[in-house]
């Protein structure tokens, strides 16, 4: 895999958002210099707790979201400001599926009005429309067709709806999807029915993913690599394995101490409900008001990006 070429790269993403602070305009960085690459095919898991700038990144790199300095490219062309008909085309490389099947999908459409609208869109016409639902409809498993077709999103299950959010990203055949957290409101019993569709998208069609999730068990199995994030900044970068099995970044320690059944322990910091500051201007590393390991130097300096390996960084003055 590793001398393909990268269907996504993003270089030194920042994005800032005002906020009120006491009558002053001030900002926040949710994502601040955030630099990775994902190849075809592969899936990077992003893993991070809440307020750490996760669905930020995620919601810049289908331009739902401008970025405000950095680079992003995708098969090749800059993307990170394209407009109108630029942004119409990118959308057929590039999907996004969110938590809430819900939220995203409109009551009252049936779900082959939720299919046919973007297959109309990116050019498919008469029977040929019709044809394509039933495939789409197949592929997420939502058989028998012909009942799933005339059904409202109310008469699904979450686990049905999230299909169909699928199905309709799938319709304009991408290469890459964003999957914000795609099965954390569904019940636990067909969390992994989902991700085992995901990867077989993955083989079927070489789709790449960035895959965000609070969970690192669902990151593991899904992710070919995992990024950790925190406080807008990478923590940590490395292949799923090994980021399970030899964390070095204080942080992504601890969140293996918080997931059972790791093998890791050790006490969470009685800090860890605070959330993480991304006020713009502020000092250091990110994590260094909870960090067991801080010094000095974690307070007034960003940390270093460490080469562990070939395939393995973290940013920590510690390590
Ligand atoms: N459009 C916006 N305007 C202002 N602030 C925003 C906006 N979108 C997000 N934020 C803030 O940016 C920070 C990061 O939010 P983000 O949604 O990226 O976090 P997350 O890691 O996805 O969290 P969660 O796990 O809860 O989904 C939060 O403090 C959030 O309030
Ligand atoms: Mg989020």
């Amino acid at each position: 895999m590793s001398e393909q070429r990268n269907l996504v790269e993003v270089k030194d993403l920042l994005v800032k958002f005002p906020i009120a602070d006491g009558g002053r305009r001030s900002f926040i960085r949710p994502v601040d210099h955030v630099s990775f690459a994902i190849k075809p095919g592969e899936v990077l898991a992003l893993v991070g707790e809440s307020g750490s700038g996760k669905s930020t990144i995620g919601k810049a790199l289908v331009r739902i979201v401008e970025p405000s300095e950095g680079t992003i490219h995708v098969n090749d062309q800059d993307v990170t400001h394209i407009k109108r008909r630029e942004l119409v085309a990118y959308r057929r490389y590039v999907q996004m599926v969110f938590q809430d099947p819900f939220g995203s999908l409109n009551p009252t459409r049936t779900i082959e009005q939720h299919l046919t609208f973007p297959l109309k869109k990116h050019g498919e016409r008469g029977t040929n429309v019709s044809t394509s639902v039933d495939e789409l409809l197949e592929r997420v498993g939502l058989t028998p067709v012909a009942e799933t077709r005339v059904k409202f999103p109310h008469e699904l299950s979450g686990g049905q709806r999230q299909r169909v959010a699928i199905a309709r990203a799938l319709a304009v055949n991408p290469k890459f999807l964003v999957a914000d957290e795609p099965i954390s409101m569904l019940d636990v019993s067909i969390r992994a029915g989902i991700l085992k569709l995901m990867n077989q998208l993955r083989e079927d069609f070489n789709l790449a993913f960035l895959y965000i999730t609070h969970d690192l068990a669902s990151a593991r199995y899904f992710g070919n690599r995992i990024m950790v994030l925190y406080g807008g900044k990478v923590m940590e970068t490395a292949n799923s394995d090994e980021l399970i099995r030899h964390p070095m970044h204080p942080y992504t320690r601890l969140l293996l101490a918080a997931t059972p059944g790791s093998g890791i322990r050790g006490a969470l910091p009685e800090t860890s409900n605070k959330a993480p500051n991304l006020v713009e201007g502020r000092k250091g590393c990110p994590f260094s008001d909870r960090c067991p390991l801080v010094t000095d130097i974690c307070r007034e300096q960003d940390p270093p990006i460490v080469q562990v390996s070939e395939t393995h960084t973290t940013a920590c003055h510690h390590v």
